[in-house]
């Protein structure tokens, strides 16, 4: 995805999420006027899509899952408990989802390569793909990145920061 060597890593990561619920919306238009049979052009959109997310989200991903929620959790160390009902728990149990999800939604597409009848299941896994990206990136977005700007030290965003441009903006690791 763009990236700019102006922004801090929370304003990359809201970009981030803005890239995604465009792309979501496409699919989800995609999804209110599902063809009859498989188009050589819905296929290419529908593997477009797919490409998307492999090549751009699951990095996202990976930032939040190894630099910004440990950095988090320091915060929360009673709510992390396995029990607790911490909100970077639940941002890390949406991530599951999201991935599982992605893997079903692939193999709807595969199933569907043979056999358009599966495209009913294309639609299905895809919708709740697309309803739990859209949970998760609100949650984000509106809840704990807000939080997280308000908890983090300057020291801790500093870090933050260093950790995006190292992973991200190659021209400024060198
Ligand atoms: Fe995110
Ligand atoms: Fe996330």
């Amino acid at each position: 995805m763009e990236k700019s060597l102006e922004l801090d890593a929370f304003e990359q990561l809201s970009l981030d999420h803005q890239q995604v619920s465009a792309k979501l919306s496409e699919l989800e238009a995609l999804f209110s006027d599902l063809p009859s049979e498989l188009s050589t052009e819905l296929e290419a959109k529908l593997k477009g899509f797919m490409q998307f997310i492999d090549e751009e989200v699951w990095a996202h991903f990976h930032f939040e899952e190894e630099s910004l929620f440990p950095l988090l959790d320091a915060h929360f160390p009673g709510e992390n408990a396995p029990v607790a009902g911490g909100p970077v728990r639940v941002l890390r149990e949406e991530h599951k989802i999201i991935r599982r999800l992605f893997q079903r939604f692939e193999q709807a597409i595969r199933s569907s390569q043979a056999d358009w009848k599966a495209g009913a299941e294309v639609r299905l896994t895809g919708v709740q793909l697309a309803t739990a990206f859209h949970k998760h990136i609100y949650k984000e977005d509106f809840v704990v990145f807000r939080l997280a700007k308000n908890l983090l030290s300057e020291e801790e965003r500093r870090r933050l920061n260093e950790v995006w441009d190292r992973s991200f903006n190659p021209r400024k690791s060198t």
